[in-house]
């Protein structure tokens, strides 16, 4: 059967990357996490320091980065030059900086170009912002992922509390309208649904209830 590129974009804690990565397992397909490439970034940014409004600096930065990802049946693993970051880019403050640092031109088209190469053979599912109008808008199957902010909070808390952190709950809810604002707002590749994007309201679903959701449409779409 033919190998589609899947797109999967929404605001953060939508449901998108737990979704994609069970929906990449049953297909046989691999899952790309675009988000944790702009995490990347902000912590090389936040390694050396860098202003990453000074654009000559941020321009040298991802002149020299080297971003790799090793796909499995888990998920990403993200090295950034040699180190394994999977870990550090989960942080909250790496979180803001990422949406920050994903507004400059210089790291969205170094970024999106290696999407493309990774994505462009098929059997992809790519889970971000910007995938289905600027990545892949020629992707055979989009969806466009939401859910209430209370829900998506909650489910940030208690990702991080299993994690052993302290999270408060209202600091999440205000980072992630923050979060959810400049990423819509900003003027390249803002946070949009395509116009043949399928909208998933996750809020009221289980996990295993999204994953057959986007199941049957792919099955509708490509066939059995
Ligand atoms: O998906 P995420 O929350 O890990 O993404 C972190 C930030 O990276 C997000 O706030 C905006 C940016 N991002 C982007 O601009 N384009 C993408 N395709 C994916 C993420």
């Amino acid at each position: 059967m033919k190998r589609i590129i899947i797109a999967i974009d929404g605001p953060a804690a939508s449901g998108k990357s737990t979704s994609a990565k069970l929906l990449a397992r049953k297909l046989g397909y691999v899952y790309l996490d675009t988000g944790a490439m702009y995490r990347a970034c902000a912590l090389a940014a936040q390694q050396q320091q860098i202003n990453i409004n000074d654009i000559q600096a941020l321009s040298r930065l991802m002149e020299n980065i080297r971003i790799h990802i090793q796909f499995s049946d888990h998920g990403n693993t993200i090295w950034l030059n040699d180190d394994d970051v999977s870990e550090a880019i989960r942080e909250p403050d790496i979180s803001r900086l990422a949406s920050a640092i994903s507004a400059h031109r210089v790291v969205r088209t170094k970024m999106v170009k290696l999407q493309r190469e990774l994505g462009r053979e098929g059997g992809v599912i790519l889970d971000g912002r910007d995938i289905g109008t600027v990545v892949f808008p020629q992707a055979e199957l989009k969806f466009f992922m939401i859910a209430p902010l209370k829900i998506r909070a909650q489910r940030r808390y208690l990702e991080l509390k299993e994690k052993g952190l302290n999270p408060v709950f209202e600091d999440i809810l205000q980072d992630l309208v923050n979060r959810d604002k400049a990423d819509a707002s900003r003027a390249l590749a803002p946070l949009i649904p395509a116009e043949d994007a399928i909208e998933i309201d996750t809020g009221e679903l289980t996990i295993a209830e999204q994953v057959e959701k986007l199941y049957r449409i792919y099955l509708e779409k490509v066939g059995s």
